[in-house]
């Protein structure tokens, strides 16, 4: 079987466009026009990507974003004085910490001093807790985009047997809440595989579904999938590649070439998850926005 290809660069196109419909009418009836600020601390090369891709899609979506870029050396007290403002500030509904945080700063400290109710990554402990509870305010926006790659390729997870490996607070962990709950999109019986599980393949080879998170370059192989399963790879590895002329290239946790021979479906790396992740963040920006405008419930 070859498998089809998962495009989420279009999917991530389309969500966008949606996005940009949303705020064009909140906008017109409230006057609200939704904002993000985008936290960088340091000069993780790949993290600076990752915030200049985000606010370039929430330009085109019509959403207000501004990027606080701080030092590397930057004090925790500097971000949490930094994290209380933008708290404060109206015309910011989402805040988003771009993650690793450099190490003498404690992530979970920072994630705590958010306003929850601004915390569009959905990282904070009462933001995971409603999602566990299946009361999401905010979903992160890397599962998010997982699970809307499975609907909108018409793979979804509804009664099927979902794999994850990796258990990261970011994507594993929150990706098996989200899709073992009974609600549209989910209601799938998820197993997590990790670092200590004893026979990986053995699971994955059960699975509807596999989803690959473990940020291992290529872990997942032929021999781990059966035929016919769905393969989305949350991964992304620089790894060494003399034929280009960088030197490097991108690769995922799954092995393409390998596993799209026995897939019925797969996203790619890169045009896979990642776009749809910057998708889904636009999405929770306006969700804010929205609850914002409407005031207090
Ligand atoms: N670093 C890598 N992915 C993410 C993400 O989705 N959110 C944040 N805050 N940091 C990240």
């Amino acid at each position: 079987m070859s498998a089809k290809i998962i495009d989420g660069k279009q999917m991530a196109e389309d969500i966008r466009g949606e996005v940009a419909v949303g705020v064009k009418a909140l906008v017109g009836s409230t006057g609200v026009v939704p904002g993000l600020a985008a936290v960088l601390v340091g000069d993780d090369p790949a993290s600076a990507i990752y915030v200049r891709n985000k606010r370039r899609a929430c330009e085109e979506a019509g959403i207000f974003s501004e990027t606080f870029e701080l030092a590397a050396t930057t004090t925790q007290e500097e971000l949490l004085a930094l994290v209380a403002k933008l708290n404060e500030d109206e015309r910011f509904h989402g805040i988003l910490v771009q993650l690793p945080l450099p190490p003498h700063i404690s992530e979970r400290t920072v994630i705590l001093a958010l306003d929850p109710n601004k915390d569009v990554d959905g990282l904070h402990p009462l933001n995971v807790g409603l999602l566990l509870q299946g009361e999401p305010r905010f979903v992160p926006a890397t599962p998010a985009g997982v699970q809307e790659m499975l609907v909108r390729s018409g793979n979804d997870p509804w009664g099927k047997s979902v794999v994850v490996v990796g258990r990261s607070n970011i994507v594993g962990k929150p990706l098996a809440a989200l899709l073992m709950q009974k609600a549209k999109g989910a209601n799938a019986t998820v197993t997590v595989c990790h670092t200590g599980t004893a026979d990986i393949g053995a699971l994955t080879r059960q699975a509807d579904i596999v989803v690959a998170a473990m940020g291992r370059p290529r872990a997942i192989t032929a021999d781990m999938v059966r035929d016919g399963a769905v393969v989305i790879d949350v991964g992304i590895n620089r790894i060494e590649d003399p034929s280009r002329k960088s030197g490097t290239r991108l690769v995922g946790d799954v092995d393409f070439e390998g596993v799209s021979e026995k897939a019925s479906a797969i996203s790619p790396v890169p045009g896979g998850v990642g776009p749809m992740t910057i998708a889904m963040l636009l999405k929770s920006t306006l969700l804010a926005a929205e609850r914002a405008a409407r005031g207090p419930a």
